[in-house]
């Protein structure tokens, strides 16, 4: 099984043909009001891709929060740990351009006051992963890991949105996923001097001592850890909106782990999952079924 413990977000969306610059003003689209957050994205990329799916977050009780879980619910998300709080729901604000490239503004809201006490006792076993972002308490999310990892289970940290945190801050987590920016900044602030994704990555992977993976958008994916150096293709596709492709990433690369595929096939399918869910509008409602990354394959 697979526990999410993080960000639930409702994305307001305007689609522009060009995105706005500092002091700039540009006209958008009518707004549209999307189910996203990092956290409860991973879970429905993962239940979507087949896995059973736990989300453990919050919401508040203001008028946007029920559009928070409409998509998780009828998807079979367990939400039972999701705290209801009183104030705001995370909300993200989000322009798309033409170019399906996103700009993104989050307010937490009650992802803020997240706590690892959501997570019930006797939640882990050696079968079992635990997803991470960094919309919520990184100190939270740490409390959550260790609990995960001594009872034997997978700990997989996406280090999104990118925070410049110390090394031992990462632990438990035995595998870590940036994108091609995270793992460019994560590298100048740790003093590396790698230069290229493979390069960069492999010196992250040495520093940090454990896998890093990074998703290279229409360039697929590479790791580098104990399984050695691997590189998986994206699915050539016209993006029309990027929004949540990485969380797609990280949710069906948990999703195909959790079952017990080898990294190298998880990656596979979690690129091309990623890709799919560029060819559609918004968050939640592009990503694919489990039969979709397969049917892609
Ligand atoms: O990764 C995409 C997500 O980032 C959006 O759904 C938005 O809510 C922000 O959390």
């Amino acid at each position: 099984m697979i526990t999410v413990f993080g960000s639930i977000n409702v994305d307001i969306v305007s689609r522009v043909a060009k995105s706005p610059q500092p002091g700039e003003t540009v006209m958008g689209s009518d707004y549209q009001l999307i189910a996203g957050g990092k956290g409860a994205n991973q879970a429905l990329a993962a239940r979507r891709a087949g896995a059973k799916v736990r989300l453990v977050g919050a919401i508040g009780d203001d008028d946007i929060a029920g559009r928070a879980l409409t998509e998780l619910d009828p998807a079979g998300v367990d939400l039972s740990d999701v705290a209801h709080l009183a104030g705001t729901t995370g909300v993200a604000i989000i322009t798309v351009n033409d170019a399906g490239e996103n700009t993104i503004v989050v307010s937490p809201g009650a992802n803020a006051r997240v706590s690892a006490t959501q997570v019930p006792p006797d939640s882990f076993s050696a079968e079992d992963t635990l997803l991470l972002q960094m919309e919520v308490p990184h100190d939270e999310n740490r409390a959550v890991a260790r609990r995960a990892a001594a009872a034997g289970a997978r700990v997989v940290l996406s280090l999104a949105p990118f925070s410049p945190i110390d090394v031992e801050q990462l632990d438990p987590a035995s595998i870590v996923i940036v994108n091609e920016h995270e793992a460019a900044d994560f590298a100048r602030h740790l003093g590396l001097s790698a230069r290229g994704e493979t390069a960069v990555v492999t010196a992250l992977a040495r520093r940090l001592n454990r896998t890093v993976i990074a998703t290279l958008g229409p360039e697929g994916a590479v790791a580098s850890g104990p399984d050695g150096l691997i590189r998986v293709p994206a699915l050539a596709v016209t993006p029309v909106d990027t929004t949540g492709a990485g969380d797609t990433f990280a949710g069906v690369l948990a999703a195909y782990l959790d079952e017990g595929a080898t990294l190298e096939a998880a990656m596979a399918k979690a690129a091309i999952a990623g890709s799919l869910a560029c060819t559609k509008h918004g968050a939640q409602p592009s990503f694919p079924t489990r039969a979709e990354i397969e049917a892609a394959i």
